[in-house]
């Protein structure tokens, strides 16, 4: 019971709250095919991914040329999906990947399905921090880190690519997501972490890699009883 409560003296912001889109949601759908991509993508801002179906919802979505019978089932959903998405895409300006990563079991046999993603753009900050550097997150006075989403590897040829030989830049699908800089660095004011095979394990030897991350400041909240419970 004490426990419980003084866990609650102090609350952060519900994330919900300050997650204000600066647009619209976005859907993407992309048909079941053997080898798909999904391209998630914001102008401004960072992806948050707030839905994902792989199944099937209605008999309109990818049904040219298919069999009645392979549209059937139209509370088909694979379990999981926005989990998985989420890892991928949150915090990212783009995001693709191959739709196989969601097809891990099948959920309604002989129909056929597709993936739908709903996502928005929220304002964060963004950075890639290239490999033996620190990255340094701060808030100012009064806010604390919420990390959306950070990945160590390589997803393109360009970011710290100086100086670099192609093959160090070669391995372009090399993108581990990792929840440790959410762990160490959320509800703190600031925090420092070094982009580092020592910190995050190495996705890809040989290949030159960095640190990608997302994170906004949130404000705190104290809970109103706070100061009784400081007496305690
Ligand atoms: C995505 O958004 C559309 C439009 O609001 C909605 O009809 C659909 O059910 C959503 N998809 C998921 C997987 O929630």
């Amino acid at each position: 019971m004490l426990g419980f409560k003084l866990s609650s003296t102090l609350l952060l912001a519900a994330t919900c709250l300050l997650m204000t889109p600066v647009d619209s949601s976005k859907s993407v759908i992309t048909c079941d095919n053997a080898r798909d991509v999904q391209r998630l993508r914001c102008d401004s801002g960072v992806i948050m991914v707030e839905a994902a179906l792989y199944g099937r919802q209605n008999t309109m979505f990818c049904s040219a040329g298919r069999d009645p019978d392979q549209l059937a089932d139209t509370e088909c959903a694979q379990d999981g999906t926005m989990d998985i998405i989420k890892k991928r895409c949150d915090g990212k300006m783009t995001c693709e990947f191959d739709t196989r990563i969601v097809r891990t079991s099948d959920p309604c046999v002989g129909i056929d399905k597709y993936l739908q993603t709903n996502y928005t753009c929220v304002p964060a900050f963004h950075m890639a921090t290239c490999e033996h550097s620190y990255a340094t997150l701060s808030c100012s006075e009064g806010r604390v880190i919420f990390v959306y989403g950070a990945d160590f590897g390589r997803r393109d040829r360009t970011t710290c690519s100086h100086m670099r030989t192609a093959a160090q830049i070669a391995d372009v699908e090399c993108s581990d997501p990792t929840a440790l800089v959410a762990e160490r660095c959320n509800g703190k004011s600031s925090c420092m972490i070094k982009a580092s095979d020592s910190v995050f394990g190495d996705p890809c030897p040989g290949i030159t890699k960095y640190l990608e991350l997302a994170y906004v400041c949130e404000y705190t909240v104290k809970a109103p009883e706070e100061s009784d419970h400081m007496m305690e």
